[in-house]
């Protein structure tokens, strides 16, 4: 066994948390040679419930988990952390203007990005799932000015594994078969899911499906599948959007297999035409724990139409959050 990693998981008693916690706590992130020492943060009211989750993480004896500490502390949680997920957020509630949402989500990022500053790894790995996740980050890397700009990035995994799971079942191929999907730009309704360069059994993807059904059915069922599980399920995806978490942590702190990449959100450094300064989704391979962006991927004009929409809300979101970073 491996000496023990900090990982720091804030909305711990919400309904990611409760799906998410229990896989991290039994190795489904790291490997089951990593033992992890949880560090759950919660609101102050959620503090008996988040102490019953403890109770039942401490009842799963699982061997991976060498230590659990609970609080309402940022600065507590992310003290040493290797690895943060922020899950916790403020979505969007009936009547709420989009001022008042960034503002609400601003007076949660901003002191957590602060106290990343001021106590985690320096090599920390932080992914922001609470929406609007990518604008989240993005408070929370501009309040931690000593960190790495890189050590942030925001969950498009969710919308790369409906991506997948889609054109498996449109193509009768199992998941596993299917390389090379992209999720561009925001995890919002305007992400674009790209099929261009992806494959399905070693052959090209959109050559197995007719372009009407990629356009006017793939694409917008992807963007809008949460609002379907919603729907459906009278609750928002919370079992799969933790699934996505560990995949995507899992990916950074392992790598991508080869021959294939994942989708992130992580800072612009300009590719692909996106000025720095937005949490972009884009192509990554990860090797030594280290992302890239996937670079020279040929993009036509459909594809570009839909990059620059999702750029563009994403610009106008920063514009939104500007005031919430730290000078
Ligand atoms: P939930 O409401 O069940 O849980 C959120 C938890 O966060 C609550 O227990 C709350 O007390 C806690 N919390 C609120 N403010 C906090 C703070 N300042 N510090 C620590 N904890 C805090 O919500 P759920 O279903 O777990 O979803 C969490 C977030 O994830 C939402 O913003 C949701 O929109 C987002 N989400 C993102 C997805 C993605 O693909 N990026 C997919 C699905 C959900």
């Amino acid at each position: 066994m491996k000496a023990p990693v900090r990982v720091a998981v804030t909305g711990a008693a919400g309904q990611i948390g409760y799906a998410l916690l229990f896989r991290i706590a039994a190795g489904d992130m790291l490997g089951p040679d990593q033992p992890v020492i949880l560090h759950l943060l919660e609101i102050t009211p959620a503090l008996p419930a988040l102490q019953g989750v403890v109770m039942e993480l401490n009842d799963c004896a699982f061997p991976t988990l060498a230590g659990v500490v609970a609080t309402d502390d940022a600065n507590v949680a992310f003290k040493d952390v290797d690895y943060a997920l922020l899950v916790g957020s403020r979505p969007r509630g009936p009547g709420m203007e989009r001022k008042d949402l960034l503002e609400a989500n601003g007076a949660i990022f901003a002191p957590q990005g602060k106290a990343l500053n001021d106590h985690a790894k320096r090599d920390v790995r932080v992914l922001v799932v609470g929406n609007p996740a990518n604008t989240n980050a993005l408070i929370a890397q501009q309040n931690a000015p000593d960190l790495d700009p890189k050590c942030f990035t925001a969950m498009v995994r969710l919308d790369h594994n409906r991506a997948l799971s889609q054109l498996a079942e449109k193509t009768g191929a199992h998941t596993a078969e299917i390389k090379k999907v992209t999720i561009w730009g925001n995890h919002s309704s305007t992400q674009y899911p790209d099929l261009h360069q992806a494959s399905v059994k070693g052959k090209p993807a959109l050559e197995q499906v007719d372009q009407t059904w990629y356009a006017d059915t793939f694409i917008p069922t992807v963007q809008q599948r949460g609002a379907a599980i919603i729907k459906a399920r009278g609750a928002s995806s919370a079992a799969s959007a933790a699934s996505a978490a560990i995949d995507h942590m899992r990916d950074w702190a392992l790598g991508t297999a080869e021959g294939d990449w994942t989708s992130m959100a992580v800072p612009s450094d300009g590719s692909y035409g996106i000025e720095p300064g937005v949490i972009f989704g884009y192509p990554v391979t990860v090797k030594d724990g280290k992302y890239a962006i996937v670079q020279g991927l040929a993009i036509n004009a459909f594809s570009q139409a839909r990059i620059d929409a999702t750029d563009k809300e994403l610009r106008e979101e920063r514009a939104g959050v500007e005031h919430l970073f730290a000078k």
